[in-house]
């Protein structure tokens, strides 16, 4: 997505597991934390993440981005999951 790369989220927040360490994975911020979060985060930044002047068709744009990836998949398999062989199942969401 165009805005997740030229904003460079992903220097600092990682998507199923890959990208930056300095901030947390976001691949299910949407559904676990919710949209408000989101453009909060963005808009004022926090002490360690930096705010981002966007629009609010811009903000709208990642948001979207954010709840897509996450019903696309998770950032992690659960301990639980995971089957002496190795192999995993997909746990039912
Ligand atoms: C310079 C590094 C950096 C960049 C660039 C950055 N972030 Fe962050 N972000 C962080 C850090 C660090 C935190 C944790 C902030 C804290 O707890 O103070 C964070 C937190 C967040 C959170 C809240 C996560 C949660 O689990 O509560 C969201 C959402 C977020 N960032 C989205 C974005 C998006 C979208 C972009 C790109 C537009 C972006 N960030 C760019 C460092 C960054």
């Amino acid at each position: 997505m165009r805005l997740w790369q030229v904003s460079n989220c992903a220097a600092c927040h990682q998507l199923y597991g890959l990208g930056g360490y300095m901030g947390p994975d976001l691949t299910n911020v949407h559904s676990a934390k919710g949209e408000a979060h989101i453009r909060t985060f963005v808009r004022y930044g926090t002490g360690r993440m930096p705010a981002h002047e966007l629009s609010e068709e811009e903000l709208d744009a990642l948001v979207a981005f954010l709840a897509w990836v996450d019903a696309s998949g998770r950032s992690r398999v659960p301990d639980s999951a995971v089957h002496w062989t190795g192999t995993f199942d997909i746990p039912a969401r």
